[in-house]
């Protein structure tokens, strides 16, 4: 008897145990609580060392790290942007990919994990570490604060060709949300996440197709004085410093640090930098959002956060899949 009984909660807790495998596999294996006994402070000492990054002469850092998430994102939240292209010496990685036109600093992705882990050592993954270091630098400048869902593993991948479906400087409007639908972002989040446009810089190469050969009237005239100013096109091209491609403008230069829906007014007066930007008031399908969030803050937050949320929970890699890497740029050995 006590051996049927023994043997029917054996099946129950099988049964159960099975049943709540399934359902961890039916969502994407990602929770709030993941590190809550392993590593209950990673938000903190995150948050933390981005703070002290911000108050820093290093505080651009906190600008570029939004844009490596985002990078990481959209091939799988997977930590495969960090990896170095010496990891591959037979294939070309998303490092090799010409989405990477002014990216910079990455490596200090590495130092905010070294910070983690000096906590719990080898807990938390890099693919964690960034999308919660994106968020945490979306709040330090003034955005909303995202919760984040955590748990995600390191891929061992990194593929030249999925960084290269992230589109160009010059993508169209059709272009922007043909790229965005497959990761779950309507049009929008799509246009809420363009916001991150709102810091950060752009070099003369990722806008010098609007200044020649012709002007595009599409650019108020003044603004565009300012652009040819910061890139005139007489310059030598084989002056190896060459500021066609090496000068820059700041997206936003009333707060080039502050995360705001400021990005969306300038944008109405004309003054996107970047075609791709510009493009989303000429369109009725990206205006009416434009305006939106250009009006109202909190709408623009709030639909930012939730569209960081999903593209971070994208494709991501979970339970014993991939590996935790030790370095953040270097598969484990
Ligand atoms: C999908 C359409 C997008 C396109 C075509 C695009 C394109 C670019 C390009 C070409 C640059 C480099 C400019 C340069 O240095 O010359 C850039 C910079 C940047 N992008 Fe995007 N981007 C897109 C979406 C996003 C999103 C969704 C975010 C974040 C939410 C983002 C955040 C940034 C930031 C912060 C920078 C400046 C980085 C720095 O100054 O270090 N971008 N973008
Ligand atoms: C960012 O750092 C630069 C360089 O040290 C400094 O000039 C600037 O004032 C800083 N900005 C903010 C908002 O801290
Ligand atoms: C190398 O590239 C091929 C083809 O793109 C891909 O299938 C393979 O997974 C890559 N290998 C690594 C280690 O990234």
């Amino acid at each position: 008897m006590a051996s049927r009984v023994g043997a029917l909660v054996t099946v129950v807790v099988l049964v159960w145990a099975v049943s709540s495998l399934n359902m961890a596999e039916a969502g994407n294996g990602l929770s709030a609580d993941f590190y809550a006994k392993s590593c209950p402070q990673y938000e903190k000492i995150i948050y933390d060392y981005v703070t002290k990054l911000y108050n820093s002469p290093k505080n651009n850092t906190v600008i570029s790290m939004i844009r490596w998430a985002f990078h990481d994102f959209v091939n799988g939240a997977d930590g495969s942007f960090l990896l170095r292209s010496d990891n591959f010496p037979n294939n070309q990685s998303e490092k090799d990919s010409v989405a990477q036109v002014g990216m910079r600093n990455s490596k200090y992705a590495g130092d905010i994990k070294l910070a983690v882990d000096a906590y719990c050592p080898g807990v938390i993954s890099c693919a964690d570490t960034l999308a919660v270091a994106g968020a945490a630098s979306v709040k330090v400048m003034g955005g909303p604060y995202i919760p984040m869902k955590v748990g995600r593993r390191d891929t061992r991948i990194s593929l030249k060709s999925s960084a290269d479906k992230i589109p160009r400087s010059t993508a169209t409007v059709d272009e922007l949300l043909a790229f965005f639908k497959p990761l779950g972002i309507d049009t929008a989040g799509a246009v809420a996440m363009m916001g991150g446009h709102s810091v950060g810089r752009a070099h003369c190469v990722s806008f010098k197709a609007r200044l020649y050969p012709k002007l595009d009237p599409k650019l108020d005239l003044k603004f565009a004085k300012k652009l040819l100013n910061r890139c005139p096109l007489k310059i030598p091209l084989n002056s190896g410093f060459n500021p066609i491609h090496f000068t820059y403008i700041r997206n936003d230069p009333f707060s080039p640090l502050t995360l705001d829906n400021h990005y969306f007014q300038e944008l109405l007066k004309r003054h996107g930098v970047m075609k791709v930007d510009d493009n989303m008031i000429w369109d009725p399908r990206t205006l009416p959002y434009v305006k939106l969030y250009a009006n109202d803050a909190n709408v623009w937050k709030k639909t930012f956060m939730l569209a960081y949320q999903k593209l971070s929970e994208y494709k991501v890699l979970t339970g014993t899949q991939g590996e935790i890497r030790r370095k953040c740029s270097l598969l484990n050995k």
